[in-house]
C-alpha cells in the first residue's frame, strides 16, 4: 500500500493548474446513457472514481475511452441495465446511472450504494423523485430494481433533512429530460456541478430552465444527441490548494480555476487574513498577516461553505490564532480527521456536530491514516506545515479525487513524495 511522506516547513511558491471537476464528470458520464450517439467530454482529470464510472458505463453497454484529458463514449451493440455490486460499492456516485437508464431503457438494476465513513448515504430523495415520474421501484437483495413504461413529467420536491441533494437532483433531471411532459424540481441543488450537467443536457437538446436555482423546470424531449463538452474546473481542488498556499505562508497562483464557484470559501479565507487576488491569468493566494485569525463557520449547500472543504479548513484553523468553531450541517459525522489532526498536535474537540478548534503554535509530524477523500487532503495540508516528517497511509482515498497531488505540491516546493 502506498504512503505519502511529507517533511513540513517549506513555503509553497509558484503556479498550479486546477484540473476538471470530478463531481461534474461523474454525473455527465452518466448522462451519456441518454443518447445513442458518441459524446466527447473534455478537461477530465485522471482519477480512480472516473475510471470506476467508465467501468460502470462499460457494464451498461457504453465504451468510455479515457485518453489524456478527454473521454469519448460510444454505445456498444447491446445496451444493458444492471450496474453490478462490485463496481457500485467502490463509488456511491454510481447511483446517478439510475435516472438515465430509466429514461432511456425503461428499466434499471443498480446495487444499493453503501454508506461511507462520512456518514449514512441515504437515497430516499432519489427514489422519491423517480417514483414521482412514474417509475416502479423495488428494493430487494441489496439491489434497486426499477422499471417504467414511459416516464411522465411531474412536480418533485427534493428537500431532505439536510437540505437539497446534489446527485438526487442530477438523477431526477436526467430522468425528466426524456419524460413525457413537464417536470418541476422544487428545492433542487444549486451546485455548479448541477449547472454543468444541465448545460451538457441542453447541448444534447434537452429543454431545461432555472438550473442553478432552487426550482428547475424541464420539458421532456423524444431524443437527445451526442455532443462535445468542456468540464468546469474542480472548485474543491482549487479551494484545497488555496489553503495549501495559506497554511505554508507561501504565495501560489491557481491557473484555470473559476473563482465564481468559490465565493463562500474566498469570503472566509479573506476574513481570517488570507490575501486572494484575481487577475486574467488566475488567482494569487498568500498570507496577509503572520498569524491567521480564528473564525466560526457552518457548512451548507451551495452557495454556502462546502462540506467538501470542511476538513481542509479545519487543518488551517488548527494553527490559527484563537479558537474557531466549524459546524457540519450536511454530514454531521464527517469528523474522522479530528483524531488524526490531534495526533499531529492539534487541539480539537467535538460537541455534537460542532468542532471546537483551539489554535496551536505548531503541529508536529506523525504517522496518520487517511479515512476519506477530503480528510486525507486535510492531513496533507497539516503535514505541509508540521515540524518534521508526516507519513500518511491509506492514500488510495486521495487518488479518488486529487490528480497528481504530490507532483503538483512538489512543483510548488513541498518536500513530499509517494513511498511504496
Ligand atoms: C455530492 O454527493 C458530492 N459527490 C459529495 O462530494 C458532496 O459532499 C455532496 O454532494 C454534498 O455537497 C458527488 O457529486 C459525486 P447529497 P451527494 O445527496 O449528491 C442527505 C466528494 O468528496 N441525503 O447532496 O451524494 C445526505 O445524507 C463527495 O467529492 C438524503 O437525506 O450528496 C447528506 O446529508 C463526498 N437523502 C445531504 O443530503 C438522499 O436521498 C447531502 O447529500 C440524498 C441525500
Amino acid at each position: 500500500m502506498d504512503k505519502i511522506l511529507i517533511k513540513g516547513g517549506n513555503e509553497l511558491k509558484g503556479e498550479v493548474n486546477i484540473s476538471g471537476s470530478k463531481n461534474s464528470v461523474l454525473s455527465i458520464l452518466a448522462a451519456t446513457l441518454l443518447t445513442d450517439d458518441e459524446c466527447v467530454i473534455k478537461n477530465v482529470p485522471d482519477l480512480k472514481d472516473i475510471s470506476t464510472m467508465c467501468d460502470i458505463l462499460y457494464s451498461l453497454g457504453i465504451k468510455a475511452e479515457h485518453d489524456k484529458d478527454f473521454i469519448t463514449t460510444k454505445r456498444l451493440s447491446k445496451s444493458k441495465y444492471v450496474a453490478p455490486y462490485d463496481l457500485v460499492r467502490q463509488m456511491r456516485a454510481s447511483i446517478c446511472v439510475l435516472g438515465p437508464l430509466l429514461a432511456k431503457l425503461g428499466k434499471a438494476e443498480v446495487s444499493l450504494p453503501g454508506g461511507c465513513v462520512i456518514g449514512p448515504r441515504p437515497i430516499d430523495l432519489h427514489l422519491k423523485g423517480l417514483r414521482a415520474l412514474g417509475a416502479d421501484i423495488d428494493l430487494s437483495h441489496g439491489y434497486i430494481k426499477a422499471k417504467c413504461d414511459k416516464l411522465k413529467g411531474a412536480k418533485v420536491y427534493l428537500k431532505g433533512p439536510f437540505g437539497s441533494s446534489v446527485l438526487g437532483t442530477a438523477n431526477v433531471m436526467m430522468a425528466a429530460v426524456l419524460a413525457e411532459g413537464k417536470t418541476i424540481i422544487e428545492n433542487a441543488a444549486c451546485e455548479p456541478e448541477i449547472v454543468d450537467l444541465a448545460k451538457f443536457l441542453i447541448k444534447m437538446g434537452a429543454d431545461i430552465k432555472g438550473y442553478g436555482t432552487y426550482r428547475i423546470k424541464i420539458k421532456g424531449k423524444k431524443k437527445l444527441k451526442g455532443v462535445e463538452y468542456n468540464i468546469i474546473p474542480d472548485r474543491i481542488e482549487a479551494g484545497t490548494y488555496m489553503i495549501a498556499g495559506a497554511i505554508t505562508n507561501g504565495k501560489i497562483k491557481l491557473l484555470n480555476c473559476n473563482v465564481s464557484h468559490l465565493g463562500s470559501v474566498i469570503d472566509k479565507l479573506s476574513k481570517i487574513g488570507v490575501g486572494i487576488e484575481t487577475d486574467t491569468k488566475g488567482v494569487l493566494v498568500f498570507k496577509k498577516k503572520d498569524k491567521l485569525s480564528s473564525i466560526d463557520l457552518v457548512t451548507s449547500s451551495y452557495p454556502g461553505f462546502p462540506t467538501d472543504m470542511q476538513a481542509q479548513m479545519m487543518a488551517l484553523m488548527s494553527v490559527a490564532e484563537g479558537t474557531s468553531v466549524i459546524t457540519e450541517r450536511i454530514y454531521p459525522e464527517r469528523f474522522l480527521h479530528i483524531s488524526e489532526l490531534n495526533r499531529m498536535g492539534a487541539d480539537i474537540t467535538l460537541e455534537g456536530n460542532s468542532s471546537i478548534i483551539r489554535g496551536v503554535s505548531k503541529l508536529s509530524g506523525a504517522q496518520v491514516m487517511a479515512s476519506d477523500l477530503r480528510a486525507s487532503a486535510a492531513l496533507i495540508l497539516a503535514g505541509l506545515v508540521a515540524k518534521g516528517e508526516t507519513i500518511i497511509s491509506r492514500i488510495y482515498h486521495l487518488d479518488r479525487g486529487y490528480q497528481d497531488l504530490e507532483k503538483k505540491l512538489s512543483l510548488l516546493g513541498a518536500d513530499i513524495k509517494r513511498i511504496k
